[in-house]
């Protein structure tokens, strides 16, 4: 099998751990290569329900090696919380089959505190929505060359220094700028140092265990294209590229390595938090997606907003990434619906456009151009082919992939593994 990245092509939430545990079973190694905690990630496998943050979605496929890249941002104690619950289940989670890159940064306790005061401090619209998994402070600390990595877990006097330097900071804004209490160096670093020391037996090279891996390497990607810090609705994103040319600098190999690239495409759209959301609806059809999908986050369990599916979105995601196939997810939550809408195009300052506008909000201002396609009511749950679908269903699909331009190469019609075609 190719070399595979999956990625979110839409705000998240697409389906993309289901796909990649699917795909993981002719994988040699999978590989997590940005994003941390934020992601919720969730297989179903003989009708039981295991939702990751931070573990690659291939665990579950005994002896495929799991890998967390250098581009991901790590909270530790996520991390040994994922591996005990992993481990209660019978779930082989040695270090032999899971590694961290050195170059891994991590989350710290303080980081989820100016997350949740940056978000406070905001009000009404300017906020973010974000998860308060301490991502952005993470990554900002990152780029600031300041951040605590991985390997840095390997000795606790530099891991003592950083965290003492990084506070020095931290505590003049938390207490003089957000009104906080300042934290206690000594505390945190108690804190972290046992999870630490449980970490350092899967610190490793990841690039060179990808370059080692006899068979194919797949890449999970997390959250979507439309949450990317450069190519998403900023503000309103995450911090990281979610985007797949992320996955070689986030996990340490060649961008040639990157052969097949599967978009994840729900069937409908869906966005948790804040930003603006064009085919976003207010009406019952909306309900209709939110109870028939159980549309809550897996991460915060918040409410997703649900909308028709978006091909000025996708169309964006396949400028950005180059898929080579799509993966339709959830089709079966459309069943029931006596219309389908599309949209194919926006509305925008008296022009048609085909692409998001470029500005900051624009899509905020967008009007969507829908088609309307008609739906079918039969329960598609059980189909295994094409030749199962209704022909509705059928059309809707064949008209996705004529607007995209990109062939579907996967169909779910099921939470479970099995779903699939
Ligand atoms: P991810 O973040 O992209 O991995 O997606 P999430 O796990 O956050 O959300 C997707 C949700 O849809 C999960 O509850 C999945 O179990 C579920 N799911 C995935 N594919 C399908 C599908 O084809 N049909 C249905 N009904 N549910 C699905
Ligand atoms: P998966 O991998 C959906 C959203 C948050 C918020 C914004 C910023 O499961 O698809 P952050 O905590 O990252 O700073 O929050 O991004 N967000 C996600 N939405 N799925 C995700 O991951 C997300 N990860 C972050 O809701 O709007
Ligand atoms: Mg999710």
């Amino acid at each position: 099998m190719a070399n595979i990245v999956v990625f979110g092509s839409q705000w998240g939430d697409e389906g993309k751990g289901k796909i990649v545990d699917m795909l993981a079973e002719r994988a040699d190694a999978i590989v997590r290569f940005q994003g941390g905690n934020n992601a919720g990630h969730t297989l179903v496998v003989d009708g039981e329900e295991c939702i990751l943050h931070l573990i690659p979605s291939g665990i579950l496929h005994p002896g495929k090696q799991c890998l967390i890249g250098n581009g991901v941002v790590l909270d530790p104690v996520v991390f040994c919380r994922e591996l005990d619950k992993l481990d209660a289940k019978g779930v082989d989670v040695s270090s032999g089959r899971l590694m961290i890159s050195k170059k891994t940064h991590v989350i710290m306790p303080y980081h989820c505190r100016m997350d949740g005061a940056r978000e406070s401090a905001k009000s009404g619209d300017a906020k973010i929505g974000t998860t308060g998994r301490g991502i952005g402070p993470c990554y900002e600390d990152k780029m600031n060359r300041c951040g605590i990595r991985a390997g840095d877990f390997a000795d606790p006097a530099l891991l003592k220094d950083k965290i003492a330097k990084a506070l020095e900071e931290k505590n003049v804004l938390l207490k003089h700028l957000y009104g906080d209490e300042p934290m206690d160096a000594e505390a945190v670093y108690d804190e972290i140092l046992p999870v630490a020391e449980r970490l350092v037996p899967y610190l490793g090279d990841v690039s060179s265990a990808i370059q080692k891996a006899e068979g194919a390497v797949l890449f999970e990607g997390a959250q979507g294209t439309h949450l990317d810090i450069d190519h998403g609705t900023y503000p309103f994103v995450t911090s990281s590229n979610t985007v797949t040319a992320n996955a070689a600098s986030g996990s340490g190999c060649s961008p040639r390595s990157l052969e097949r690239i599967v978009a994840i495409v729900k069937a409908y759209t869906t966005r948790v938090g804040s930003g603006p959301f064009p085919t976003e609806l207010f009406c019952e059809d909306g309900d209709y997606l939110q109870c028939q999908g159980h549309e809550f986050g897996a991460t915060t369990g918040r409410k997703r907003r649900c909308g028709w599916l978006d091909l000025v979105v996708l169309r964006e995601s396949t400028r950005l990434n180059g898929p080579t196939e799509l993966a339709i997810t959830k089709l079966d939550v459309l069943s029931g619906l006596k219309e389908i809408k599309l949209c194919t195009a926006y509305g925008y300052k008296g022009e048609t456009v085909d692409y998001p506008p470029q500005e900051q909000n624009g899509m905020a201002d967008v009007t969507p151009v829908y088609e309307t396609l008609p739906g079918w009511d039969e329960d598609i749950t059980a189909a295994r082919s094409w030749d199962d679908l209704p022909e509705n269903a059928v059309k809707y699909l064949r008209r996705i992939e004529e607007v995209s331009g990109v062939k579907i190469g996967i169909v779910s019609v099921g939470p479970d593994r099995t779903q699939t075609f």
